[in-house]
């Protein structure tokens, strides 16, 4: 999380590797089982950050662009074949990780993981992309309504808010 330059290229390196290639080999790998198996349920977790480029977050939002992209397009591929996935796609949401981050984040007042996780399991089997919370629902359709070049200006900048406050 920050500017993007302010970052060693190693870590940016670091966060792709699980972001991608561990998304990419997990799905690969249990993937070939559950389709061999005719039945079966994968969840990518991707963000909200994944919808667009994200200031602030750049190489984070690449990583999960990438994410939604493979999970939509194996939601296609293996519907055929019994099995489900799934990209999740969450808002601000109070894990370790991101209190960790954004120590001034008000955990309260942010999802919590296990009503994510829920309504993840819950999605499952009804589509390809699951915006857990209603508030982050809204948003997401008021965000589609406008030209990507604004979302982008306005999400990189709520962003870089949420992390310098
Ligand atoms: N929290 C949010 O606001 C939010 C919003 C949108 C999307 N997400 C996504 O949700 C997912 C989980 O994030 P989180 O917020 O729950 O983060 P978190 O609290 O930091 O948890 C990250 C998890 O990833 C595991 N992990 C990290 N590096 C790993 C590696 N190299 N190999 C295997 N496991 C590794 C950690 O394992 P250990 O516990 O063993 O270290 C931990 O269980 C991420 O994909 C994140 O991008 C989070």
């Amino acid at each position: 999380m920050g500017a993007f330059l302010d970052e060693r290229l190693e870590r940016h390196e670091r966060a792709l590797q699980v972001g991608c290639r561990g998304a990419l080999a997990a799905s690969y790998v249990l993937g070939r089982r559950l389709v061999a198996r005719g039945r079966g349920g994968l969840i990518l977790t991707s963000s909200g950050a994944g919808f667009q480029g994200t200031g602030w977050v750049a190489g984070y939002s690449a990583a999960k662009a990438w994410d939604l992209a493979l999970a939509e397009a194996l939601w296609w591929e293996w519907r055929p074949h019994g099995v489900d996935v799934l990209a999740l796609c969450p808002g601000s949401t109070a894990t370790p990780g991101m209190l960790g981050n954004a120590p001034r984040l008000d955990a309260a007042a942010m999802a919590q993981p296990e009503d994510v996780a829920r309504e993840a399991l819950d999605a499952l089997g009804r589509g390809p992309v699951c915006i857990p919370g209603e508030d982050n629902r809204r948003a997401r359709a008021a965000l589609d309504r406008l030209p990507r070049q604004q979302r982008v200006e306005l999400v990189g900048e709520q962003t870089r808010k949420l992390f310098t406050g």
